[in-house]
């Protein structure tokens, strides 16, 4: 772990040190890791546990599970999470639960029912939901949720007893009551998207959320006071009256506030809630929580991807949460209630807001992190966020670019102690990563070099970096390093090759073709800013972020379409009017082969691409070339 050159933390974060009392359980500290998927679950019980460990060891006073299945009929296969359908699964879950207090946090435990978001594709057994309506899943599952009816409701209570009793057998001290995120059997009896019934579980507010006032009772009644009831409440389903309104969740706090002893507040849909940072700051929820903690009389806790100590904080002083919430900022960073304690905030890592961690869920792949590589590896390999194997041989290392992986490459072999020279062509550290941060919305992703550059220039003297130093095969040979390390990244490709295209595509000689390196470069598309109107094609084989990023450059044009080889289904797409989850491979004025606005002809057959450079060349104009 890097010395810290102070190691007292300022008092001024004090407060967020005070001991909160959770019903019968007393969290040492305000920092609470809320529960998060891993793409572990059922399949890598020990490998949660090694991770849940270092979270507690980072300084969390509770570090939960993600969302457990309490029952067969909740089975939300594909996706792998934590099980409690009978006494076989205690194993594992107690594990887990050792594992945390080993590390000095209290054990949460995430129990859901997740009603019309299973399709039971394991289990077989026919999904549940408040209506007879499709099931909820990403997958659209062609399975159809039955009604439930008042024997139903009764086995959907008595599975959620039986999954607490369990859950206090494993050892958890707060137990989780979920009514979140559209993920849940509760929250979709609180919605009026999915609850349309006509009997006592419908109608008004206190009608829908009468199931989860029943659940609540009786998770209160099984816990008897040995471990606290948490419950995690959607406030706003982003859909309006359609949906769970903050007016709404303010009248649920107020009709069951006896029954928790620890509100957790979060947006839903999930999308909502874990917004990248590209749609949502640091915190941008506050207006839609501030005041409901003001009727409640238990702790509150709320999440918002807080990674500035100042700003948790504010939140608590304006009495907006007692608790700091936290699934990606203690991803990215496990030991960020630590750092923040020992005085050591430039060593924090905050996390970027990219939800690449989300995709070891949705790809049920053990998680992994932008910012923290040891994410997911704690047990397999046993990697650390904060501490690395010391150096063991008199290896010298050279590292050629200093772009993400060369700036990780030259940090860590610091901290191990090696001699290493870090060689940079440019003048800039980071490679891509500060040119695609000055994109709209992506400032945060700088944090990747930032961090990086940080820990360089603070904590490893063994690390010489050369900026402007191109280095050839020969260089490095000659310079006596017994390791080389190449970093040099790729750049993209002009002719259209990309996942689906796997030859090179058509292009009509006229048509200038830019690709994302060009335009972070500074090229422009329309050549000069103002100029006469052309049509533009943004086209996208490559399926991730940064197709979705160009027409957010050059807002109002109205002269661009995006096009992708094969159109995939987007959850929620850029501020734009152009929608579309893609990304780019390429982009491409195609010039004649246009026919109309927002459609294309392919180009003749027979002509190869080309690239054209703009002649009038803008400067990239950090922060924000979308001023192009
Ligand atoms: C990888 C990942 C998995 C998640 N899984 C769950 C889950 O199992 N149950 C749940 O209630 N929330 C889950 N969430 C939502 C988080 O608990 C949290 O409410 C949300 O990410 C916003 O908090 P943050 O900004 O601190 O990440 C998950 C979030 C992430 C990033
Ligand atoms: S940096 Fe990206 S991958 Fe890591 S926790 Fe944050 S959002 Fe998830």
């Amino acid at each position: 772990m890097p010395q810290a050159s102070v190691t007292v933390r300022d008092s001024r974060y004090d407060v967020l040190f005070e001991p909160v009392q959770l019903g019968p359980v007393r969290a040492k500290n305000r920092f609470f890791q809320v529960p998060h998927c891993n793409g572990m679950g059922y399949r890598d019980p020990t490998a949660q546990a090694a991770m849940r460990n270092v979270k507690a060891e980072g300084g969390w006073a509770v570090v939960c599970t993600e969302q457990v299945e309490i029952h067969p009929s909740s089975d939300i296969t594909p996706f792998i999470e934590l099980r409690l359908w009978d006494d076989g699964d205690l194993p594992a879950l107690a594990r887990i639960a050792d594992a945390i207090h080993a590390g000095g946090a209290l054990a949460g435990i995430e129990l859901a029912h997740n009603g019309m978001n299973s399709p039971n594709l394991s289990s077989r057994e026919p999904p549940l939901g408040p209506a007879h309506l499709p099931v909820v899943t990403w997958s659209n599952d062609p399975v159809q949720a039955r009604m439930m009816s008042a024997s139903d409701l009764a086995d959907l209570r008595r599975w959620h007893r039986l999954a607490v009793r369990r859950a206090l057998a494993a050892g958890y001290d707060v137990i989780y009551v979920y009514s979140g995120h559209n993920l849940s059997m509760l929250h979709h009896f609180l919605s009026r998207r999915y609850n349309q019934r006509t009997d006592s579980y419908g109608g008004s507010v206190a009608n829908r959320a009468r199931l989860l006032a029943e659940v609540l009772e009786d998770t209160r009644e099984e816990c008897e006071g040995r471990a606290a009831v948490a419950c995690r409440l959607t406030v706003d389903e982003g859909i309006g009256e359609a949906g769970i309104t903050p007016a709404e969740a303010a009248e649920v706090i107020s009709l069951l506030d006896h029954l928790p002893d620890v509100w957790d507040l979060v947006l839903g849909s999930w999308e909502l809630d874990s917004a990248t940072s590209r749609f949502a700051a640091e915190a941008e929820r506050e207006p839609l929580i501030a005041g409901l903690k003001q009727l409640s009389a238990k702790p509150v806790v709320g999440v918002g991807r807080f990674t500035s100590p100042d700003t948790m904080v504010r939140q608590v002083r304006a009495g907006i949460l007692d608790m700091i919430g936290a699934a990606r900022p203690s991803i990215a960073d496990p030991f960020l209630p630590a750092k923040i304690q020992a005085g050591r905030l430039d060593d924090i890592r905050e996390c970027i807001g990219c939800n690449i961690c989300i995709s070891g869920d949705m790809t049920m792949s053990p998680i992994r992190c932008t910012q923290n590589p040891s994410m997911g590896e704690e047990w397999r390999r046993r990697w650390h966020p904060e501490r690395i194997r010391p150096r063991e041989s008199d290896a010298s290392v050279l590292i050629v670019g200093a772009g993400p992986a060369g700036l990780e490459a030259a940090r860590a072999l610091g901290q191990r102690g090696y001699p290493v020279m870090l060689a940079e062509a440019t003048r800039e550290l980071g490679g891509r990563v500060p040119r695609e941060a000055s994109l709209p919305g992506l400032a945060a992703w700088r944090r990747v070099a930032d961090y990086r550059i940080g820990q360089l220039s603070r904590h490893y003297r063994n690390v010489d970096i050369s900026l402007q130093s191109e280095i050839t095969p020969d260089d490095a040979l000659d310079h006596g390093f017994t390791d080389i390390l190449v970093a040099t990244g790729a750049r993209w490709r002009t002719d259209g090759v990309g996942r689906w295209h796997t030859s090179a595509i058509r292009i009509e000689d006229e048509a200038s073709v830019l690709t994302p390196d060009d335009l972070l470069a500074g090229d422009h598309p329309l050549q000069q800013p103002g100029a006469a109107p052309q049509r533009i094609l943004v086209f996208d084989d490559d399926h991730y972020y940064l197709g979705g990023c160009w027409p957010s450059c050059w807002p109002g044009t109205g002269m661009w379409s995006g096009w992708s080889p094969r159109p995939r289904w987007c959850r929620r797409g850029p501020p734009t009017p152009w929608r579309s989850a893609t990304s780019s491979g390429g982009y491409a004025r195609p010039g004649s082969s246009w026919t109309s606005a927002g459609s294309w002809s392919p180009p003749a057959p027979g002509r190869r691409g080309q690239r054209a450079r703009s002649p009038a060349r803008k400067p990239a104009c950090p922060p924000t070339p979308c001023c192009w």
